[in-house]
């Protein structure tokens, strides 16, 4: 894995983190007055994930989800890659692609609520498709086009009812969630597609759900979506462009100083014939996989209280800056950017909030840790900063990136005056 202790310091990737967050420390207090926590990502890390992905896929297109995470200087990087789009949900993720610099060609818009203005602006902007989740959805789309005179580009999202192992907040491809078309709206969409003028079926799009870690329920859903295509492409005069399976590649969230192996095994993938031979374009819609290991969160603990078995480390990261732990359960390892000692103690990493769903880690053992040290939360680069929120009125943490071994801001801390400004600044 990417984490080592060397001495007593943690080093990421080769970067002694304590000098590194000395130094990110400084600037936040000199020019932003700033003492909480913040992201960090690895630029290095990054682009070995890709690596991963593209050696493991060599034929597949990428549409990176900016839900994941989705700052702007990222997807600048994440452009440079042959081969990469973005899978975007809304009007916000829409213009920070263009604004990352990618064509709108280069996007593809999923979600089940979709405004009329959001479909307006992905007409607009000539996104490659929209993914279709409902047939009303499918008629507005159709009337929109009409409305400005443009054919509107269609993948139907298909509901293919496939149980993946992972939290019952993120399956999303079964027939109870509220994604995706069932048999027999898919039915009924492709006869209204067939007799519009506006609609074109580019086509077919699925997500089974998140952090899966098997390859069975993706060989199911492809060989559904083979199926579909070719009874369409038989009766149907232009032939569909590609097959989407959406995302959801799963990593190895307990992994800290080695590779456990407990990730997606996506190199299994093209050792499948039905993938290897498939003669459809097949399209991948990657978030946490590319993302997840690239973030860590950086925090610093304010009070130590000694419990009769364990300890509570009290720290300034909330579940404002990371909701995973509150929200799933989710596990991401904590690490004392200092060794002090090898004896371990077992902890409960809370943050400042004022609820006791607030932890970053519960009941985990580590190396001593005292008031004002530097911990590290790990893996946290998907799903992290972007569910971020102001609850308890606290700002949003800012990020930085390590960019040739060196810190580069790349979002700014939200001021207290920011935050109250929409509040204030009322005519
Ligand atoms: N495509 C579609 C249509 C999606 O809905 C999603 C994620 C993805 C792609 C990317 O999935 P990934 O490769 O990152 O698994 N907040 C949750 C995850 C929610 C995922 C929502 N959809 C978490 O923290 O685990």
């Amino acid at each position: 894995m990417y984490f080592k202790y060397e001495d007593e310091n943690l080093l990421w990737h080769k970067i002694n983190l304590n000098n590194i967050c000395e130094s990110i420390e400084k600037e936040l207090s000199e020019n932003y007055r700033y003492i909480g926590p913040y992201y960090l990502y690895h630029e290095d890390i990054l682009k070995k994930r890709i690596e991963i992905i593209n050696l493991a896929l060599p034929k597949s297109n990428f549409y990176f989800s900016v839900k994941s995470l989705s700052n702007l200087q990222i997807l600048k990087k994440i452009r440079k890659y042959p081969r990469f789009g973005l899978d975007v949900v809304s009007e916000g993720e829409i213009l920070r692609g263009i604004l990352a610099g990618f064509q709108g060609s280069e996007m593809v818009f999923a979600g089940v609520g979709k405004t009329k203005n959001e479909i307006l602006l992905a007409l607009e902007k000539n996104l490659k498709s929209i993914h279709v989740e409902s047939i009303q959805e499918l008629k507005a789309i159709a009337s929109l086009a009409i409305s400005i005179k443009k054919t509107a580009p269609i993948g139907l999202r298909v509901n293919p009812d496939i149980p993946v192992d992972t939290h019952e907040y993120i399956i999303t491809g079964m027939d109870e969630n509220k994604f995706g078309l069932s048999n027999s709206e898919l039915k009924e969409a492709l006869n209204i597609i067939k007799e519009s003028s506006s609609l074109e079926l580019k086509g077919f799009h699925m997500h089974l759900g998140s952090q899966i870690r098997e390859v069975n329920p993706y060989i199911k859903a492809l060989s559904n979506l083979i199926n579909l295509a070719d009874e369409i492409n038989s009766i149907w005069e232009k032939p569909i462009d590609y097959l989407s399976l959406g995302g959801g590649f799963g990593i190895d969230y307990e992994s800290i100083f080695e590779d456990k192996k407990k990730g997606f095994p996506i190199e299994e993938l093209e050792k499948v014939d039905i993938f290897r031979n498939c003669k459809y374009q097949i399209d991948f819609e990657p978030g946490r996989f590319i993302s997840g290991y690239s973030g860590i969160l950086i925090a610093k603990t304010l009070y130590i209280k000694e419990k009769n078995n364990f300890k509570i480390a009290i720290t300034n990261a909330g579940m404002n800056d990371l909701l995973r732990p509150a929200l799933y359960k989710a596990i991401h390892p904590v690490l004392p950017l200092i060794r002090k000692e090898n004896a371990e103690y077992t902890y409960d990493f809370v943050g400042p909030v004022c609820e006791s769903a607030d932890f970053l880690a519960k009941r985990v053992t580590s190396t001593k840790v005292e008031q004002n040290d530097r911990i590290a939360v790990l893996h946290c680069g998907a799903y992290g900063s972007v569910m971020g929120s102001n609850y308890n009125s606290r700002p949003m943490a800012p990020e930085f990136i390590i960019e040739d071994e060196k810190p580069v801001l790349i979002r700014k801390p939200q001021s207290i005056k920011e935050m109250l400004n929409l509040e204030t600044d009322i005519k």
